[in-house]
């Protein structure tokens, strides 16, 4: 698995192309593959703002637009006071291609802050193994 150090410069070297003109709140984040490459996302904002989406979502497009399924750790960066964690939607979309014992490394642009499973941010959740296996193979 790529190390942390290689997760958190990819993450904050893609936070700079984020496109976010009307929060001005850039993301970055970047995603440790199970097969050791690194895949990278940030938020691209639009005039219409619900269609806007977030760096994790961009991140795991990529992953999986290049054959890979699994996520075996993660970095979100993000600027302010407050850890930006991932947000609702976005604990859903890193369940789908994560364990619940994942960690979900969040970071400012100083480094990692706090570190969570995806348990912890998740509690409970609901993910493929609610549903039956034979629907996941495609
Ligand atoms: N955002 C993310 O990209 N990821 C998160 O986990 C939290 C929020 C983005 C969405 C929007 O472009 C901006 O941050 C402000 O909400």
């Amino acid at each position: 698995m790529a190390d942390l150090d290689a997760l958190f410069t990819a993450a904050k070297a893609i936070r700079a192309n984020a496109y976010a003109p009307y929060s001005r709140f850039r993301v970055g984040a970047a995603i440790a593959a199970a097969d050791g490459r690194i895949f990278t996302g940030c938020n691209v904002e639009n005039a219409a703002y619900p269609v806007g989406s977030c760096a994790e979502a961009g991140a795991i497009a990529a992953m999986v637009a290049a054959g890979e399924r699994r996520i075996a750790a993660m970095v979100v960066m993000g600027e302010g006071e407050n850890l930006v964690t991932p947000c609702g939607g976005c604990r859903q979309r890193i369940r789908e291609f994560a364990a619940l014992d994942t960690p979900i490394h969040v970071a400012g642009p100083e480094g990692v802050r706090k570190s969570f499973t995806l348990e912890e941010l998740l509690p409970f959740s609901f993910g493929p193994d609610n549903l039956d296996l034979r629907e996941r193979a495609s």
